[in-house]
């Protein structure tokens, strides 16, 4: 399915009106949630993320084919995880596909998303996607179910009426940083909630499940902004950060349209035009379908270009899009202008359901104490193959530095159908 993809931008106009920011207040919270210990770099100086993505557990749970697809997703994290050695797990969004959920059950497929890691020992930290709203189930729904798991890292921060779930930060401390409130952190992991879906047990007078806006909320971004400020005041500097949230902003939708060139933002493009947050939303409020694209994202996009030392954004949503982007310059039909050169990157398709056929993988991001001092990051694409696609360095050359050419993957699956 490409329905999302299919939606045509060009002849839009990008109308930006200021949102009442919703009330977000502060959540009680503990970041080492289940008594973990602190995240910390390696003895060797460094820090690894493997983002697995659009994981779609749980399609067609009543016939043969969806059950399978959810085995041999199992096979791909541990295949990838047999390679790779993170010292955090992210789940960015759309474990689940909420749409096929019952009630009753809809969140027990978090047991065998999570068992690679748990047999691991590894821990791991989600943000909720579009199709982890639905209405049997939902982003509260899930975090309780992954909370049973000693291991999750998931804390919500931010809480208030449209805030979602998903919304926090972890800090990574120094190698050997056995309490946190001695050390101070050498990396910040942002995550947002982008929601979308459908609201969890709500229908309308006709009896249709009632669409959740797909955007992070101005009142999180607001949450987000203090919460880097107070951090920054604390340890006295600009803090590296990296972050994640599944469905991407406009600013990737705007990028792409400039042109994604295969030796410079290497990468799968396929999905083009990509669908961004906001999309299917009306300026005013309404997603009657009358309107392309409402720019609600504009505060969140406002906010994380001009983070000081926030190095990447990563998001999934769209499958058939695996590049990283550096946004560094005022974009066609936007009106924000970036100050902090941030990329914004897509992973790769980890799951079997969910639609297209490229190969499955994950991408992975690697940091060191020494290239943080120049807010570097590496990334790469681990693909289920076990070859790995798409390294480049986020420096401050990205964008200009020529990469090689590299073949199209795509997936084998008899199970499919495509
Ligand atoms: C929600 O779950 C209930 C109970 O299992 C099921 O009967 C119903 O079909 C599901 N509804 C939707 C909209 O998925
Ligand atoms: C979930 O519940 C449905 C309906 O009660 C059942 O058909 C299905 O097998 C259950 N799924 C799992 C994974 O337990
Ligand atoms: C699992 O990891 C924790 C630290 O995160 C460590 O204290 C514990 O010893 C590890 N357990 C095993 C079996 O490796
Ligand atoms: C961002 O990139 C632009 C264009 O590549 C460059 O001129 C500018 O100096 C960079 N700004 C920062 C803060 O790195
Ligand atoms: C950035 O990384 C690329 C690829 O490793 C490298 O060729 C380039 O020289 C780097 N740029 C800087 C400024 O270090």
């Amino acid at each position: 399915m490409s329905i999302f993809a299919a939606v045509t931008f060009g002849a839009a106009v990008f109308l930006v009106i200021p949102l009442e920011a919703s009330p977000v207040t502060n959540k009680k919270f503990s970041n080492q949630p289940n008594n973990l210990a602190p995240l910390t770099f390696r003895a060797d100086g460094t820090f690894q993320v493997s983002i697995f993505e659009d994981l779609h557990f749980g399609e067609n749970a009543w016939d043969q084919w969806g059950p399978q697809q959810d085995i041999n997703s199992v096979k791909v994290i541990n295949k990838i995880l047999d390679k790779e050695s993170p010292g955090l797990v992210v789940l960015n969004g759309d474990l689940i596909t909420g749409e096929n959920g019952f009630l009753e059950n809809s969140t027990v497929y978090i047991d065998q998303i999570v068992g690679p890691l748990v047999a691991r020992n590894l821990t791991w930290a989600s943000t909720y996607g579009n199709h982890d709203y639905d209405y049997n189930i939902s982003g509260d729904a899930i975090l309780e179910r992954e909370r049973s798991w000693g291991n999750s890292r998931t804390s919500p921060m931010a809480s208030g009426p449209d805030a979602g779930v998903s919304n926090y930060y972890l800090p990574v401390y120094d190698h050997g940083c056995v309490n946190e409130h001695t050390c101070h952190p050498y990396l910040i992991l942002w995550f947002f909630d982008s929601k979308g879906g459908f609201k969890y047990q709500q229908k309308d007078a006709s009896g249709n499940r009632v669409g959740q806006p797909n955007w992070v909320d101005a009142g999180v971004v607001d949450w987000f902004s203090r919460a880097n400020r107070d951090l920054t005041k604390r340890y006295g500097k600009t803090i590296p950060s990296l972050a994640f949230v599944h469905i991407p902003s406009f600013a990737s939708y705007a990028l792409q349209e400039a042109g994604v060139d295969p030796n410079k933002q290497p990468g799968i493009n396929d999905d083009l035009p990509l669908a961004p947050q906001a999309q299917g939303w009306c300026p005013d409020g309404r997603n009657d379908g009358t309107c392309t694209y409402g720019a609600q994202d504009t505060e969140f996009m406002q906010a994380i270009s001009h983070t000081d030392g926030l190095m990447a954004l990563f998001s999934g949503h769209d499958h058939g899009d695996t590049w990283c982007y550096k946004w560094d310059r005022l974009l066609p039909d936007m009106d924000v202008t970036p100050t902090n050169n941030i990329s914004l990157c897509f992973g790769q398709h980890t799951g079997y359901g969910g639609y297209g056929n490229w190969e499955r993988g994950a991408r992975q991001v690697k940091v060191s104490k020494k290239g943080l001092e120049k807010f570097q990051a590496t990334t790469w694409i681990r693909l289920e193959s076990g070859i790995i696609v798409g390294k480049v360095s986020l420096n401050s050359t990205y964008g200009e530095d020529h990469y090689p050419d590299e073949r199209l993957q795509m997936a084998a699956c008899p199970t499919c159908d495509y």
